[in-house]
C-alpha cells in the first residue's frame, strides 16, 4: 500500500516508524514531516488546508490511504473531501470530529447517552455565564467551546479567576473558539487517558496512558502540549477499562452512529478517576502527542492492519497485541518553550541511540546537510521500554543524557506519580 501521512510532530514520527514496519507498506509519503520522519518516508510540502491540492497529490502518486495525525485537518473535513474524491482516509469525518472540535457538542452526546461527566452549563454571553459561575461558586472550570490549542481551559480555584476567564473568552482571547463557553463542575481525582479505535460501529480498546502537561518538574509552570507520558496508566485497572468501555466509549460510538455521523478513527478519552468512578473530561479525535509514542512503542500488532480495519469497517475481526513492558517518553524542548524560543540550534549525539528498547522520535527537527537542527518548541521524544515505570524512566533518561543539545531542556521527573505508586505497592 502507498500511504500519505499528514503531520510533523513526534506523534507522526512514531506513526511513520510503526507503519514502516508493516510488510503491507510499499511507499510512505509524509507532509510536511520532520527530520525523523524523513528516515522512513519521502517528505513533500503540501498545503494541507488546500484539500484540492492533497487530492491532486494522492491521485498523481496513486495513494491508497491517507493517515491524518493532528486534529485541525479533521475538524475542517479533510477526510470527508478525500472520501468524496474516492480516496480512503483514516480519521473521523468533520461531523464526528466535533467530539474534539466542540466541548458543547460532546456535552450534548453525554446528556443523550447518560455518559458520566462533569455537570455543566453552556453560554453564548458573558452575563449568563457570570451568573452561573457565581451561583455555583469556586473551584469551577471555564472552557472556550472550540479548538484553542489546549489553552482554552481555566481550572479556577477562586471566583475571581473564574469570572476573569469568562470575560477573557467573550472578549475574544481564544478567537472564534470562545464565542461559546462551557462552565463545568470541578472534578477531583487522578487523570488518565484511554485510547480506542473505532470503525463507526465497533470500538477496539487500545491502551491507557498518563501525561505531564506542565513545563517544569513537580508538575509546575505553564501548560504545554505535554512534556512526557507513559503507558499503561497504573490507575486504570482492567475493571476500570471495561467500565469505561461500557459506560463512556460504547455509548458514544452508538450515539454518533444513531445520529448518522458514525465515528471512525482514534477516540482519545481524557478521564478523571473520581470516587464515584470514571468521568469523561474531554474527547480528542486523534492520537495524543506524546501519548502516541508510548502506545506505539508497546504495540506488537501491525498498526496498518488496525488502521485498515477501521477504514474498511471490520474492526470486529482483529485484535491488538501489546508488550507487557511499560513505555515512557521524555520530551526535550527548546529552552523557553512554551514561551518564545530559538530555532536552528544544533543537536548532536543521536547516532548512538535507537535500539529495541529506546527510540528517539523527532518532533520539531530539520536537517541542514549533515547537521540536525531544532525547528520547534517540542523537539525530541526520547522513548524507552522497561519492566516497570521506574526501569523505563531510567532507560529514557540514560538516553537523554547521551544527547548533546545545550539549547534544550527536559523535565527530570516524568512518571513520578506512577513510580511512587510502584514503590508503595
Ligand atoms: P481539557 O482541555 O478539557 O482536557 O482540559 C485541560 C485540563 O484541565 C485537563 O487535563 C484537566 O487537568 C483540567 N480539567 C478540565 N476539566 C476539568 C474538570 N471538570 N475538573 C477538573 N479539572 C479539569
Ligand atoms: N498530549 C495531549 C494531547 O495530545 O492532546
Amino acid at each position: 500500500m502507498k500511504l500519505l501521512l499528514i503531520g510533523s510532530g513526534g506523534r507522526e514520527h512514531a506513526l511513520a516508524w510503526a507503519l514502516a514496519k508493516s510488510p503491507k507498506l510499499t511507499k510512505l509519503y509524509a507532509t510536511p514531516g520532520n527530520a525523523g520522519i524523513a528516515q522512513v518516508a519521502e517528505l513533500t510540502d503540501l498545503d494541507v488546508s488546500d484539500h484540492g491540492a492533497v487530492i491532486e497529490f494522492c491521485r498523481s502518486r496513486g495513494i491508497d490511504l491517507v493517515v491524518v495525525g493532528p486534529e485541525a485537518p479533521l475538524v475542517v473535513g479533510l477526510v470527508d473531501d478525500l472520501e468524496a474524491a474516492g480516496i480512503k482516509a483514516f480519521g473521523p469525518s468533520k461531523a464526528a470530529a466535533q467530539l474534539e472540535g466542540s466541548k458543547a457538542f460532546t456535552k450534548g452526546v453525554c446528556d443523550e447517552a447518560s455518559i458520566p461527566t462533569a455537570g455543566y452549563g453552556r453560554f453564548d454571553n458573558a452575563d449568563a455565564a457570570l451568573a452561573y459561575v457565581r451561583a455555583q461558586g469556586a473551584p469551577i472550570v471555564v472552557k472556550a467551546d472550540g479548538l484553542a490549542a489546549g489553552k482554552g481551559v481555566v481550572v479556577a480555584m477562586t471566583l475571581e479567576e473564574a469570572e476573569d476567564a469568562v470575560r477573557a473568552c467573550f472578549e475574544g482571547s481564544f478567537g472564534a473558539a470562545g464565542a461559546e463557553v462551557v462552565v463545568e463542575e470541578f472534578l477531583e481525582g487522578e487523570e488518565a487517558s484511554f485510547f480506542v479505535i473505532s470503525d463507526g460501529t465497533n470500538a477496539l480498546p487500545l491502551a491507557t496512558a498518563q501525561d505531564h502537561k506542565r513545563a517544569y518538574d513537580g508538575d509546575k509552570g505553564p501548560n504545554t502540549g505535554g512534556m512526557g507520558a507513559y503507558s499503561p496508566a497504573p490507575v486504570m485497572t482492567d475493571a476500570l477499562v471495561s467500565d469505561v468501555m461500557k459506560r463512556i466509549i460504547e455509548p458514544t460510538i452508538s450515539t454518533l452512529a444513531k445520529r448518522g455521523t458514525p465515528f471512525k478513527g482514534v477516540l482519545y478519552a481524557g478521564l478523571m478517576i473520581t470516587d464515584e468512578g470514571p468521568k469523561l473530561i474531554e474527547y480528542n479525535t486523534r492520537f495524543g502527542d506524546p501519548e502516541c509514542q508510548v502506545l506505539l512503542m508497546r504495540l506488537e500488532s501491525d498498526i496498518l492492519d488496525i488502521i485498515v480495519a477501521s477504514v474498511e469497517e471490520h474492526l470486529d475481526t482483529i485484535s491488538a497485541a501489546w508488550r507487557d513492558d511499560v513505555a515512557l517518553t521524555v520530551v526535550m524542548a527548546a529552552k523557553g518553550y512554551p514561551g518564545s524560543y530559538a530555532k536552528g540550534t544544533e543537536i548532536r549525539g543521536l547516532e548512538s541511540l535507537g535500539s529495541d528498547t529506546v527510540q528517539v522520535f523527532h518532533a520539531g527537527t530539520r536537517r541542514d546537510g549533515d547537521r540536525l537542527l531544532a525547528n520547534g518548541g517540542r523537539v525530541l521524544n526520547v522513548t524507552a521500554l522497561g519492566a516497570t515505570v521506574g526501569d523505563a524512566q531510567k532507560n529514557a533518561y540514560d538516553a537523554v543524557a547521551k544527547i548533546d543539545w545545550t539549547d534544550g531542556f527536559s523535565r527530570s521527573d516524568i512518571g513520578w506519580r506512577a513510580i511512587e505508586r510502584e514503590s508503595n505497592s
